[in-house]
């Protein structure tokens, strides 16, 4: 339903992670997109061709075949039936939001010609309230419920998204769909206040800072200080910080070698919160590739779903086009809306991507290989039943948000709405700035404290929150007030 109604970060063109609980273990299903098998290391330098819009910028899109193999193991109602509303309301239309306007406004200077011819009218964004049908997007959805993964990956929208990407520039193939496959993980543990946390791991970083600001936090003790106040905010910011640190060494599992276990261990993290002054801000030079990684060559915009039951059945899920949508290329027959994940790998050697990352070799671009994501779905365990499901949108502020959150639930004891709702300081190691929320949500006076230790601090958007939680046997759900969202219980 959503890759019809919000096209901008949920399009069936996207790919993303799920977290999934449904028995003893704990399983990640990674669907996230691969680079065609024409890219390489210099693909974005040689051609001086773009990873943010165009064909070019497009990976293999993997939400259909995540979405399938996630029904294949776990579902409980027929296929077919999980169709219906979103044919529906692609044949029919919805009237679109407020959220979806903007979105839009945010994202056109991108379009391509079809993206101009569905989604705007007089060269503005449909008015909210406005009807908008889709019925091109309705035949690939029969596609999709009639031939399942062949539906998409093969026949006719396989050839319609080939040629839409290579007319936009890009070097897509037929071989690139038909071999797309998604991948089954095993999640990377955190013990935290009682509790065990699963955590993404590559391709995904967000378990690994994670697991490294939650280690650090708990080692400099910032549980000890006020919430909010500006030694907390200073610990907190210091703590993300070195965790992000560690993320430029991260690539795809399947290609490099990832120094995980290392940066992982206690004595790792115990240097790492040592060297956090309390009065003053760190300055640090990057982690030096040639001494964390093996020598020999190594074959806003986004959306998160929590979902818990009272016998603690679990799925966190995380999709993303990376960008308001994504490419700005939309298939020519099909209407549907392509990712620009591209932009996620370290495409020119020491430049930041769209989110201000620098990224390092692991992360460089390889045919078959997925870009290294922020995505974490995570969940929360406590006596073997998971009590928590969280995750976010907001590329590196996903890991900032989750990270929040937890800290004010778990160490804090925030009820859940609270702690979403609560201020966040982000940091990212590059650059050496807090970036901390803006709509005045702090007091000019905790900035002033920031400063006065030294910190440069800039207002920023934060990612968001969506999560539930099982308190003591009552469900409490919670989305964002920074933006649109839902919470529902039965
Ligand atoms: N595309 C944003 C991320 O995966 O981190």
């Amino acid at each position: 339903v959503m890759s019809v109604t919000n096209p901008s970060f949920a399009s069936l063109g996207g790919g993303g992670f799920a977290l999934v609980k449904m028995g003893k273990e704990a399983e990640i299903l990674d669907f996230r997109e691969k680079a065609p098998l024409a890219t390489h290391e210099k693909y974005f330098t040689d051609k001086k061709k773009s990873s943010s819009y165009g064909g070019s910028a497009v990976g293999v899109p993997g939400t259909p075949a995540g979405l399938r193999a996630l029904h294949r193991k776990h579902g409980r109602l027929q296929w077919s039936r999980l169709f219906t509303t979103a044919i529906q309301m692609a044949e029919k239309g919805f009237r679109v939001t407020g959220g979806w306007h903007d979105d839009t406004l945010d994202g056109m200077e991108r379009f391509d010609s079809t993206a101009q011819k569905l989604f705007l009218q007089n060269e503005k964004p449909l008015k909210p309230g406005t009807v908008l049908t889709q019925k091109a997007l309705a035949r690939a959805l029969h596609l999709f419920k009639n031939r399942q993964e062949a539906g998409f990956y093969s026949g006719l929208v396989a050839q319609d998204i080939v040629r839409t990407v290579n007319a936009r520039g890009g070097d897509m193939s037929l071989k690139d769909l038909s071999s797309y496959k998604v991948a089954w993980r095993k999640p990377l543990i955190k013990e935290y206040e009682g509790h065990k946390i699963y955590l993404m791991p590559p391709p995904s970083s967000g378990g690994l800072v994670l697991h490294s600001a939650l280690s650090i936090v708990e080692k400099v003790k910032a549980r000890e200080k006020t919430p909010l106040s500006v030694d907390e905010l200073h610990l907190l910011a210091e703590s993300l910080k070195l965790a992000f640190r560690s993320r430029s060494l991260l690539g795809d599992p399947d290609f490099v070698t990832n120094p995980i276990d290392r940066l992982l261990s206690e004595k790792y993290l115990s240097e790492q919160a040592k060297l956090i002054k309390s009065d003053k801000v760190l300055k640090l030079e990057p982690l030096k590739e040639d001494e964390w990684l093996q020598k020999k060559k190594e074959s806003p915009e986004t959306t998160h779903i929590s979902v818990l039951d009272a016998q603690g059945r679990a799925v966190a899920m995380t999709i993303t086009l990376n960008l308001n949508y994504g490419s700005g290329v939309v298939t020519d027959q099909f209407g549907i809306a392509l990712n620009n994940e591209m932009d996620d790998f370290a495409t020119k050697p020491g430049e930041a991507n769209e989110f201000g990352l620098v990224q390092g070799t692991n992360n460089r671009v390889e045919p078959g290989k997925r870009p290294l994501s922020s995505m974490s779905p995570t969940l929360v365990e406590k006596d073997g039943k998971v009590v928590m499901a969280l995750g976010a949108p907001g590329g590196p502020r996903i890991i900032t948000s989750v990270f929040h959150i937890l800290y004010r639930t778990l160490t804090n004891k925030m009820d859940l709405d609270r702690a979403i709702q609560m201020p966040r300081v982000h940091h990212q190691f590059l650059p050496n700035k807090v970036f901390v929320d803006s709509d005045s949500r702090f007091a000019p006076e905790s900035l002033e404290g920031l400063r006065k230790k030294g910190h440069e601090v800039e207002e920023s958007w934060m990612g968001l929150g969506f999560a539930v939680q099982n308190k003591e046997g009552v469900i409490h759900s919670a989305f964002d007030s920074r933006s649109e969202g839902a919470a529902s219980g039965l």
